[in-house]
């Protein structure tokens, strides 16, 4: 329910002072936002960082209100937005006429009856690709689990959204391009005052990776032209014409390419780079996961008709995205003087809302930093705002690609669990990293080991 009385004059928002946020801000972005929110009991507050003065929005009463039921008086653009206009452009992940557009075009391929059809060419590649590790990796030693996982999502998305029209070589090229984005703007995220023209670091490793994605993708947007009858994201792309009257031009077929490809893979590979700490930091969560697999898939290939058996896994991976929100802070420019909270919004202010400190509060969460899957059971989901959990976002902009990411993270992790125990070579839950999307800070080293031989020896998840 909104807070809001139409009779309370609004006020001003508590200002924290710049001595108190700018350190705390640039030593750990991530826990300042968690400690404001936590410390604010859920009101809006006025960061002050000097020429910039954005509010922190944590309270899911307003939350709703910004992204949902006001959500026309608040445009996707300012501070995270802008630095990476030059990346996703006029796409899906903008705002005003063009986002609409490029949502009405690409909608079709993500509704749950479309993704759904798509499970089984999901499943066959996810399993042949964790199949093949057991040649491929050094099993039984140490290994970054982030290579492995996030060349299994890379050549899901490519062989299942983008009909191969994307070879493999340069996918792999184009997710290290994509690290390179999300790491080298983040100055620009934490100084959103410095213009544009002043020279910052980073910006050079962002033009050059920019310049990666040019090259692929400007080349597929002139070739497939034509009506080539797939539903691939290039062909449907290529053909909007036809829904529409109007002829895309190329730069907003490679701008929502580049959106669909960045946003599809670099989100799904976070968020599974955290499966592996969070089982290694809570054992009786990873044996009773292992055992659902066990009795469910017993040690084969996953498919589709396994998922709706593993209500288990479901929930793991829920909990996983309410501790480790990959997209863990977002904004919004108001457009028309708003009241929220009680406060008082200008034309041009900018709101941060943060997953990750809203769902931490405690207010919301019964021992917030706990890993409990069992929030999610229906009976505790039907009892909690819905918008004191809100990785994928809410309203208009919520995020399209919310069912494949379930039904793709079921898929790998039941494969992998279903094969290999992970045995964890540093048990401490490990700390975030910042950038585009909340990634761990230290390589996440893992020894895979076969799971028969663990039913036969035994079994540890970290090492004795
Ligand atoms: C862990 C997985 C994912 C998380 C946590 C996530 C999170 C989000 C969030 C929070 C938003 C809303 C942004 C806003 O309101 O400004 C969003 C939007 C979006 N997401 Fe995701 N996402 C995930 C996976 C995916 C996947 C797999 C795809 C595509 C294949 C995808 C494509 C998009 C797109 C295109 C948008 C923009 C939608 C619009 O504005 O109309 N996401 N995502």
């Amino acid at each position: 329910m909104p807070t809001e009385t139409a009779s309370e004059p609004a006020r001003s928002a508590r200002t924290i002072p710049l001595r108190h946020v700018l350190p705390s801000l640039l030593r750990d972005p991530v826990n300042a936002l968690v400690e404001i929110g936590a410390t604010s009991g859920g009101e809006i507050v006025r960061l002050n960082l000097g020429p910039f003065r954005p509010y922190l929005v944590t309270h899911p009463d307003h939350i709703q209100q910004i992204l949902r039921s006001n959500s026309a008086s608040y445009a996707r653009d300012g501070v995270f937005w802008r630095p990476l206009r030059r990346f996703f452009g006029d796409s899906i992940v903008s705002d005003g006429q063009e986002w609409k557009r490029s949502r009405k075009v690409l909608q079709p391929i993500f509704t749950a009856r479309h993704v759904d059809s798509l499970t089984e060419r999901m499943a066959g590649v996810i399993a042949d690709e964790v199949e093949a590790w057991s040649g491929k990796l050094d099993i039984g030693q140490p290994i970054d689990m982030a290579g492995p996982i996030n060349r299994t999502v890379t050549r899901t998305i490519v062989q299942t959204f983008f009909g191969d029209k994307v070879t493999m070589a340069e996918a792999e090229r184009l997710v290290t391009a994509l690290d390179s984005i999300g790491t080298s703007v983040v100055f620009r995220f934490l100084l959103p005052f410095v213009p544009e023209w002043v020279p910052m670091p980073g910006d050079a490793a962002f033009r050059d990776a920019v310049r990666k994605f040019d090259e692929v993708f400007f080349p597929l947007a002139q070739k497939y032209r034509g009506n080539d009858g797939s539903e691939d994201i290039v062909s449907v792309l290529c053909r909007a014409q036809e829904l529409d009257g109007r002829k895309p031009s190329h730069q907003w077929i490679r701008d929502n390419l580049v959106s669909m490809f960045a946003s599809g893979i670099e989100t799904t590979a976070s968020a599974l780079t955290w499966v592996w700490p969070i089982l290694s930091a809570n054992p009786d969560v990873a044996a009773r996961l292992y055992a659902e697999i066990d009795e469910v898939v017993g040690g084969g290939r996953v498919t589709g008709a396994h998922l709706a058996e593993l209500p288990y896994m479901k929930r793991v991976i829920q909990e996983m995205l309410r501790l480790h929100p990959v997209a863990w802070v977002f904004n919004r420019l108001v457009m028309t003087p708003q009241t929220v909270g009680g406060v008082a919004l200008r034309r041009g202010d900018t709101v941060l809302l943060s997953p990750y400190a809203t769902h931490r509060l405690e207010t919301f969460w019964d021992r917030p930093y706990e890993f409990d899957p069992d929030r999610f059971t229906a009976d505790r989901v039907r009892g909690r705002h819905r918008y004191a959990y809100f990785p994928f976002g809410g309203g208009p902009h919520m995020c399209i690609g919310m069912h494949l990411f379930e039904i793709e993270a079921q898929l790998i992790i039941g494969n992998i669990l279903g094969r290999f125990r992970p045995v964890s070579c540093d048990p401490q839950i490990v700390t975030p990293r910042i950038g585009a999307s909340l990634r761990p800070r230290e390589q996440v080293q893992v020894m895979l080991r076969p799971a028969a031989e663990c039913e036969k020896d035994g079994y540890e998840p970290v090492p004795r």
